[in-house]
């Protein structure tokens, strides 16, 4: 169990904060004590992403920035860091995805993908990283990948390709970032109840009702489900941990077996 000081004082920004699991961990780490800035493009996003936080009793600074402008990314950390004075935590959450057929992804849908994911998440981890260096004290980066980094996922070849990408910088950052005690882990989720993944790639009965035969738990994930493993690596519960990818999907990543009892 949480102590509800686990993360008191510690400032953390969350890409994608406004929706989805940025949001549930941007509540997660509020009610934890944390101070957080939520970032995204969508100024309806990150309004109502604000608006949530505040009626959940929190402060949250929200900026907007497309993570795959490093420029962008340089202004909204300065902006933090100006606005709570340091920064702790990044959560590498924002993300694009669309399910389609690899031979007829456009080099433009690759980029996207790639360049939200991938290229974002290097943008926002060398920001961040530079703060933490130069201030010392250490810190922690947590993103968020997916559970097909371990089985690759027909129709998502931008995604899964750019989130393994994401699994290799956690893993090297871990290594050479360690004498500047910055620990930097990742979760990798899989189906989670929420409305910006349905819409892009779970958008009929019949998507949710195959997906949901591939999980032993034989439930979707919830959005809280990953705040919580997201808070637990960015606290003192994980003071060892670094350069770890946490799988949280219910089982369904794991192969079924030859024998069938189900
Ligand atoms: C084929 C598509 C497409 C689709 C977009 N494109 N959607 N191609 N099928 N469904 C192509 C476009 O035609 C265009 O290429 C290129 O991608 C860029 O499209 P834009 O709309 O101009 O891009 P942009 O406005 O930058 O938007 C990025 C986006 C969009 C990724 C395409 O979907 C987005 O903003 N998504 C953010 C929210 C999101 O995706 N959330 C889901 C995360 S869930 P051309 O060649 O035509 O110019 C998740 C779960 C994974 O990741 C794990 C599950 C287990
Ligand atoms: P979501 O609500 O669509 O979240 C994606 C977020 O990324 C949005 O808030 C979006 O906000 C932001 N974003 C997209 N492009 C951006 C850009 N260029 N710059 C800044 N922000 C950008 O979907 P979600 O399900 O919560 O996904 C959150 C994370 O979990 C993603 O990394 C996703 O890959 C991962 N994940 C989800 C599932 C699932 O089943 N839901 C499973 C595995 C992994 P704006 O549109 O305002 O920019």
């Amino acid at each position: 169990m949480f102590t509800p000081s686990l993360l008191r004082d510690q400032v953390a920004i969350v890409t994608g904060g406004g929706t989805g699991i940025g949001l549930a961990v941007a509540k997660r780490f509020g009610e934890l004590g944390a101070k957080v800035a939520i970032g995204s493009r969508n100024a309806k996003n990150l309004e109502e992403g604000t608006a949530e936080l505040r009626h959940a009793g929190q402060d949250p600074l929200a900026v907007q920035v497309d993570v795959r402008k490093p420029e962008q990314v340089d202004e909204m950390v300065a902006r933090v860091v100006k606005h709570f004075g340091r920064i702790d935590i990044l959560i590498n959450n924002a993300a694009g995805n669309f399910v389609c057929r690899a031979e007829d992804l456009s080099p433009n849908g690759w980029n996207a993908v790639v360049g939200i994911v991938l290229h974002g998440s290097f943008y926002c981890s060398r920001a961040v990283g530079r703060h933490i260096i130069a201030r010392g004290g250490g810190g922690v980066i947590v993103s968020i990948l997916a559970n097909y980094v371990w089985t690759g996922s027909a129709g998502t070849v931008h995604s899964a390709a750019a989130k393994a990408g994401v699994m290799s910088m956690t893993q090297t950052l871990a290594v050479e970032w360690g004498r500047h005690r910055i620990r930097v882990n990742a979760v990798a989720p899989g189906p989670i109840e929420s409305p910006g993944a349905a819409r892009q790639l779970w958008n009929t009965p019949e998507a949710v009702q195959r997906i949901s035969g591939t999980i032993p738990l034989q439930r979707w994930g919830l959005p809280m489900e990953v705040a919580d493993a997201v808070a637990f690596l960015a606290s003192e519960h994980a003071s060892f941990i670094t350069g770890e990818i946490l799988t949280i999907d219910g089982g369904a990543w794991l192969g079924r077996g030859p024998f069938e009892f189900v």
